[in-house]
């Protein structure tokens, strides 16, 4: 057996107390004779346990389980005509970046291969700041209306009385609320478990807006595509896995970089015209719709590749901070109501999570130099030394102006709030084309009996039949499948305003 000494001798260190001084024996506690009480005046032993009691942070609300890695963003196309970001003046430019991967639903000790939509967040770090691009595995969501996200998250986690996943509850919310019609087809099918964390897609979902050094602007979608596609498993494999390896999706991952197999991904944008968004057919602010690729095109713009597995999973991945809101000067949110929410919430929960000085960690901290009046707080060790911490005379700060600054963008008319509750057939279409023209007929087997094993589980018939009626307004062929192999009647669509009954959200671009 070797001795303890040689035994960690990876980089040679010496033991120390968490201040410094040397300690011969790890497992020595000072006490008054050889079987008495311990001493209060032992600082190694009550820092060990002090410190060991004081090791977790809250996990995230959601998005708890996941898996990271370190890369490059390079930029492969010009899209100066689209934004004035420093990161995008010249093709070959690249930037260092992290990317968490993510599900959503379970805890951070839950299964990789959980049926749940993944999250896709990656950090670059321009010049001009940290570019958070807070993603998901696919190009629409459940909601569209940002108050609705707690609601909807606490259906897909546990029940206050019996602490379990609870069917009943789940379609509950999912088919009172039928504008998740899409994101179900996308999730019930076998995307819904794709193989690992890497071997998938990422998108913005939420239209952006990329502004030129005219100020000019485009609307925005982003696609993340995995270079040779996106793998998934059936449901029977993703289940078995979940037993076998709940953490097959962090161990792939990790080895495939630490194997030098590093995964990649083409970026790419959709762009639209303020004069193209008055004239589509679907609201750009409705996170519950694509942009058809045929009308829509996209465009590519980059690259990325992740090449370096953490050295510290903690320090470089759990306290890895990322909020749709850290943009650069040139891209900006739109509108849209849910994006918009987001903007807050994340910041919000990352400094009751890791506190108020979060972007000071390491992994957070920007490469561009920060210089501002923000000061103290717990954990502050970047203070700006003695830098003024108001905007001083003697030695004030420069501000630099975004060329398009006093530009105004867009005018927005009518009810937008009343419109995106508003459920119309406008909802159906794009499930409907998923499910009759983009699904193969094992997908849509798999579909059919994915959604059957889980519908089967809830007790209530009136949850059954209304969440039947909803795949009934997409195609009644759904339904009657799925009732079928649950063993239920099958349901007539439920019935929803026609297109030009619903109130009609409109923007003018100015
Ligand atoms: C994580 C809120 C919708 C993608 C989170 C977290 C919160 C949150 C509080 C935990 C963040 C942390 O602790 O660091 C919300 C709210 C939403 C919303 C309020 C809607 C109103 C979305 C949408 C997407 C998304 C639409 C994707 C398009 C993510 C991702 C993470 C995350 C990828 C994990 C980030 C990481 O790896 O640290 N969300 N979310 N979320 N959310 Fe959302």
């Amino acid at each position: 057996m070797p001795s303890a000494q040689v035994f960690n001798n990876k980089d040679g260190a010496l033991y120390t107390t968490s201040t410094g001084a040397p300690v011969a024996r790890p497992y020595a506690a000072e006490r008054i004779g050889k079987i008495g009480p311990l001493l209060l005046q032992d600082f190694h032993h009550i820092d060990l346990l002090a410190h060991f009691d004081r090791e977790r942070i809250p996990e995230r609300v959601v998005h708890a389980k996941g898996a990271g890695a370190h890369g490059v963003f390079e930029v492969t196309h010009d899209i100066t005509d689209l934004t004035s970001a420093a990161l995008f003046s010249s093709v070959g430019k690249k930037a260092p970046l992290t990317i968490r991967f993510s599900t959503v639903g379970g805890e951070s000790g839950s299964a990789d291969t959980a049926r749940d939509p993944r999250g896709f967040a990656i950090k670059i770090k321009t010049e001009e700041g940290n570019l958070d691009w807070v993603f998901n595995n696919t190009p629409v969501f459940f909601i569209r209306d940002p108050a609705k996200f707690p609601h909807f998250i606490h259906t897909q986690k546990r029940d206050p009385q019996t602490h379990l996943k609870d069917a009943d509850m789940f379609w509950d919310y999912l088919s009172q609320n039928p504008e998740s019609i899409h994101q179900v087809m996308i999730l019930f099918s076998d995307r819904g478990t794709p193989v690992g964390y890497h071997n998938m897609h990422g998108y913005s979902g939420h239209t952006l807006k990329f502004v030129n050094a005219e100020g000019k602007f485009h609307y925005v979608q982003v696609h993340v595509r995995k270079d040779g596609g996106f793998k998934t498993f059936d449901n029977e494999t993703a289940g078995k896995l979940a037993g076998e390896n709940p953490d097959f999706g962090i161990q792939a991952l990790f080895e495939d970089i630490e194997a030098g197999k590093f995964p990649t991904w083409t970026v790419y944008v959709q762009t639209m015209t303020p004069e193209q968004a008055e004239k589509f057919r679907y609201n750009i602010l409705d996170l519950t719709k694509v942009w058809p690729h045929s009308e829509f095109p996209l465009r590519p713009i980059g690259k990325i590749t992740l090449n370096k597995a953490p050295d510290n999973y903690f320090a470089e991945i759990e306290q890895a901070a990322f909020s749709p809101s850290h943009l650069v000067p040139g891209i900006e949110p739109s509108a849209d109501p849910v994006l918009q929410s987001r903007l807050f919430s994340y910041p919000d929960t990352h400094r009751h999570r890791l506190g108020v000085n979060y972007s000071q960690l390491p992994v957070n901290a920007p490469v561009a130099p920060v210089a501002n009046f923000q000061r103290d707080g717990f954990m502050a060790f970047n203070n700006q030394g003695p830098r003024p911490n108001y905007q001083s005379s003697i030695a004030p700060l420069n501000y630099k102006a975004k060329p398009y600054e006093n530009v105004e963008h867009e005018v927005f008319l009518g009810t937008a709030q009343a419109d995106l509750s508003e459920i119309t057939e406008l909802d159906f279409e794009q499930p409907r084309a998923l499910w009759q023209k983009v699904f193969s007929d094992t997908d849509r087997e798999h579909f059919v009996h994915n959604v059957a094993v889980h519908l089967v589980n809830a007790k209530s018939a009136e949850v059954k039949a209304r969440q039947l009626s909803v795949f009934a307004a997409v195609d009644q062929e759904i339904a009657d499948r799925i009732a079928k192999a649950i063993g239920v009647p099958t349901v007539k669509p439920l019935q929803v305003k026609t297109a030009s009954e619903a109130v009609r959200f409109k923007f003018r671009a100015v």
